[in-house]
This record gives C-alpha cells, structure tokens and sequence, in this order.
C-alpha cells in the first residue's frame, strides 16, 4: 500500500475510535533538531508543510534554529533514518508520561479555583462569574464573541473607576498552551484580590478586559487531543485554522499556509473562523479606550513585538517598544532568574508570521501603541506540557513585568 495512503487510514481510524477518550501518546518521543545546511533546512520545512504524523511543537525558521519535533511510535524509525546526518537530539522518551504528570484539566468550583492544576473552561467561566458576584462594583461578566461550536468567548471587565485607559489581555489562542489561560487567570486574580500596594496601584490605574480563553473549542478539545493547536471548524478532510494566522491585516503575508492540514493554516480568507471575527469587533467596540493590548502564548520566553508579516513593516514607536520590553524582561527575571529575549517577530522566532492579532491590532488601531505577544515558560525542556507546579511561578514573574511595563507606559 501507498505509504501516505496508509498514514491516512491509521490517522482517520485513530480519529473514528478516540472522538471522546483521550488521546494517548505513549511512546510518542520529542525530538530537539537544528538544521546546520539550507538542505536540510528544506528538508524540515517540506514534512512541516506535510507532516504525515509528526508535529511540529514550533516552526522551522533559519539554519542553527531549533525545531521541536514529536515523533509518534509507529515512525520511530523512519524519523532516525531521515535525521541520521542531521543534528538531532532525543529530548523527551515518552510524552505520555509527561502527560500523566502534568493530570488533565481540573473541574474545580469557583472557591477552591487554585493555581496548582489546569483548569476546565466551564471551571475558569464559573469562577469569573464567581468574580463578577463577589466584586461586583469592579467586575463586569463580558461575551466577547462565539466559537465555532456555539461556546461565548467570556471574559471580565475590572474598573477601579471611570476615564481610565483599558488594557487588554488575551489569552489562550492556541489550544494546547495551556501556561497562557493559567497565567492570565493568576495575574486577573492577583490584580483583584492582592494587598502588595505596587500591584494595587498598578490594578487600579487601569480598565481590564481579560479574555483568558480566546478559542474555547480548541481548548475544550485538548482534553481530547492534549497538541491541539487550531479551532475546530471543519475543513475538508482536516479540521481547524490557526486563529492566530486569521486576522485581516497583511493576512497571508508570510510565515501561514493554505495547505487545510497545516497547523500554520490561515483559514480560507481572513476572519473566516468566528472566533476571530466576533472578537475583533468586539475589540473595535473598545479600542476608543484602550492604549496597551497583549497576547500570552507558549512557549520559547520571548517578547516579541509587531509585525510578523513579510511587508518589512516596524512599528512607528519601535524604539519604545524595545524600551519598555526589555525594561519588562528585566523585571520578569528579577524572582526565578527567567530569561526572555525581546525583538521583533521576525528576529525573533526568527520567522515571519502573518494574520497574526498583534499585527492586527497595531495596524488597525493607532492609538493602541503598546502591544506585545509573550510567549511564556518554557524553552523546550517540557514545551507545551509545562509541569503544574509551574503556574504560579510563571503568574508571579509575569506580574511582576507587567507592572513594569505599566510603569514604563505611565512613566513616558
Ligand atoms: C509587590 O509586587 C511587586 C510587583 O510584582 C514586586 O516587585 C514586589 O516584590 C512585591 N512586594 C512585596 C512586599 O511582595
Ligand atoms: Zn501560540
């Protein structure tokens, strides 16, 4: 039999039985490989744009550029011949292990919500509207748009008091980062409820829309399928855009596919995914008030500043945006010694990324000059399966460069 008709068949029979238990990844192996020749470097970037099984927990950029790489067990052997003159490292054995240490997402009622576990979206929706009944002269339950299986996209709205500039903090775009919707929900909790006085001053110096989980689908699926990346809408024999190569600006303008089955698939026009486009008019709605927006992915630690598309385009107030960046890297550090790189994305990842919703939202909206995308814990060691106990770490060095970063904004 045809090889790739036979991957086919494994992979759709593998679908048909699991549609409800989890998926299961013994023996699935991740592999760190860094291409040294422009051969291989086109080596890695074909099986990227046709995986046939493998996945790609990042991108293939430029030669001496790490690529992760998870390997499933029936192709063991076939990815040690292909890589045999590569520069190849196995990293991690078995990522079902990592996957039983980590546990599945936790149902917890809104009083016992804790940042030792992930969290089910029913769980993080009830404790925000735990949130909105216990504060409710400064919480306000927002629907930020809908999914493409009918989930709202909810969020919260803080105001210590009216005429102040908003931020915007988006989390969760891509499913299987599940750091970002725990960061984003520590930092919500820590603004409302901490007595440290900086942190206070800095929660009511602002109005806040956090949207901890931006493609609830996808993130309700990854209990299914831990690596899902996309949202669910249906196309052809695959499933799922990457909603952050999906926002109308330069869209398709680098570093997105329109191969269906690319993770990197930008969606067949721009906003085609409802996520996408019910929330960006819900940002429309806002952005009159707003003068800092930023996006939590993982991982890598960086700080990557707009814009990803290939048009060459810098932000007007680059040089700020460095500024503030670096100054927030340096606060970040300050509590665990975390490292995070700033730059432009393509210096950085270093590869282009179009449709992206920090690109979208400093090129559409011009008094919105503060954005910034961070990609959070960790730089490999256990990429998207950051271990639990690592959340509150995470939400605490987070915090401390976000209100850096307030600081900086406030303070020019
Ligand atoms: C208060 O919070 C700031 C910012 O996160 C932090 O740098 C500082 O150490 C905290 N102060 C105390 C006493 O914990
Ligand atoms: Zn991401």
């Amino acid at each position: 039999m045809d090889f790739l008709l036979f991957l086919l068949l494994v992979a759709t029979a593998s679908c048909l039985q699991t549609k409800d238990l989890p998926i299961r990844f013994d023996n699935f192996q991740v592999y760190h490989v860094i291409p040294r020749t422009s051969q291989q470097l086109e080596i890695l970037k074909r099986l990227q744009e046709n995986p046939q099984g493998f996945n790609f927990w990042n991108e293939v950029a430029v030669t001496g550029r790490k690529v992760d790489i998870m390997v499933p067990p029936h192709l063991k052997y076939n990815f040690r011949d292909l890589v045999q003159e590569f520069d190849a490292e196995l990293w991690i054995e078995n990522v079902q292990q990592l996957l039983d240490n980590e546990g599945s997402q936790v149902d917890s009622k809104p009083d016992d919500f804790h940042w030792t576990d992930y969290h089910t979206l029913e769980s993080i929706y009830a404790w925000m509207d735990s949130l909105a009944r216990k504060y409710p002269d400064i919480v306000t339950p927002l629907v930020g748009g809908r999914s493409y299986e009918g989930r709202e996209i909810r969020g919260v709205k803080l105001s210590f008091g009216t005429g102040k500039k908003g931020i915007f903090m988006e989390g969760g775009i891509h499913a299987r980062e599940w750091i970002s919707p725990a960061t984003v929900t520590y930092m919500l909790n820590e603004l409302l409820s901490s007595d440290n006085a900086t942190v206070r001053a800095v929660a009511e110096s602002r109005d806040w829309y956090f949207f901890p989980s931006v493609n609830p689908d996808g993130y309700v699926y990854t209990i299914t399928n831990r690596m899902w990346r996309k949202t669910r809408k249906p196309y052809g024999l695959c499933v799922g855009a990457d909603p952050n190569r999906n926002w109308n600006y330069r869209w398709m303008n680098g570093g997105a596919s329109q191969n269906r089955c690319s993770e990197i698939f930008a969606g067949d026009a721009p906003f085609s995914e409802p996520e996408t486009k019910s929330l960006s008019e819900f940002i429309n709605s806002v952005s009159d008030t707003l003068d800092i927006y930023l996006a939590f992915h993982s991982y890598s630690q960086l700080l990557l500043i707009p814009f990803g598309h290939q048009g060459r385009e810098i932000p007007k107030n680059n040089d700020e945006l460095h500024r503030i960046g670096r100054a927030a890297a340096d606060s970040l550090r300050v509590r665990y010694g975390t490292e995070f790189k700033v730059g432009n994305i393509p210096n950085m990842l270093p590869s282009l990324s179009s449709g992206g919703s920090i690109d979208w939202v400093l090129g559409e909206h011009r008094n919105i000059r503060i954005v910034y995308a961070y990609e959070l814990r960790d730089t490999g060691r256990y990429g998207f399966i950051l271990p639990p106990e690592q959340i509150i770490p995470s939400g605490e060095e987070t915090l401390d460069s976000l209100v850096r970063l307030i600081h900086e904004v406030d303070s020019s």
